[in-house]
């Protein structure tokens, strides 16, 4: 990917004051003077669904997020963290496939289509802009400008014939820029975001991607 080059630039323009622009007094879409706490507020929203009749597929989508959340400690760079290790999973069943396993190949893209289309929401509809709202813009921009290539990576290898020798090599390509973005995302920006943020702040972002996840789940 091109824009790798600018990591540097992005370490360099992202360290040092940052939390000047984060006081515990900001206020703004993010409400993050809001208490939320992870997981809870979604346990309690099953409890509260079954109560009225909600519908199964809404409690099923409840059920899912908030075990994810749980299984990850429910921190929202943790949620995030554990879904980029099942990814790179997926990765390595397809490419644990033979040529002639063409059904096998098409089932595990879609399962991988649709576990990257959740991630990606998550991040996009509530961490990024989060990280460019506390000034992050350049973090923020290059990790979604490289949620583009994910969605080529998967046109492609959806419309490519299954069982051409293009497709592993295509699958190792994908696999590795996303275990870069991953990275980038674990090892630098996040902890660094997440380090600059009240604890009230860290659990409205988990609260918040927890429900943008439930819409995908
Ligand atoms: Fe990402
Ligand atoms: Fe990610």
């Amino acid at each position: 990917m091109a824009t790798r080059n600018e990591t540097g630039t992005r370490t360099r323009t992202t360290s040092g004051t940052k939390k000047t622009n984060r006081s515990s007094n900001d206020r703004s879409a993010f409400s993050f003077g809001d208490k939320g706490t992870g997981a809870a507020p979604l346990l309690g929203a099953l409890a509260a669904g079954a109560a009225i009749g909600i519908g199964a597929n809404w409690v099923r989508k409840f059920v899912q997020q908030a075990s994810e959340s749980l299984a990850a400690g429910g921190e929202w760079d943790q949620i995030l963290a554990l879904e980029h290790k099942a990814t790179l999973a997926k990765f390595d069943l397809i490419l644990a496939t033979e040529d002639d396993e063409t059904l096998k190949r098409t089932a595990l893209i879609k399962t991988l289509h649709y576990a990257l289309n959740k991630h990606a929401h998550q991040e996009e509809q509530v961490v990024y802009p989060a990280l460019r709202q506390a000034n992050e813009t350049v973090d923020a921009d290059h990790l979604e400008h490289e949620h583009g290539y994910v969605k080529t990576y998967l046109y492609r290898l959806e419309n490519m014939d299954k069982g051409s020798p293009e497709f592993l090599p295509t699958v190792r390509e994908f696999r590795d820029l996303i275990e870069e973005h991953a990275r980038m995302e674990e090892e630098q920006v996040y902890p660094r975001f997440k380090n600059s943020l009240s604890e009230e702040q860290n659990a409205k972002i988990t609260s918040l991607m927890n429900k943008e996840g439930m819409k995908m789940s």
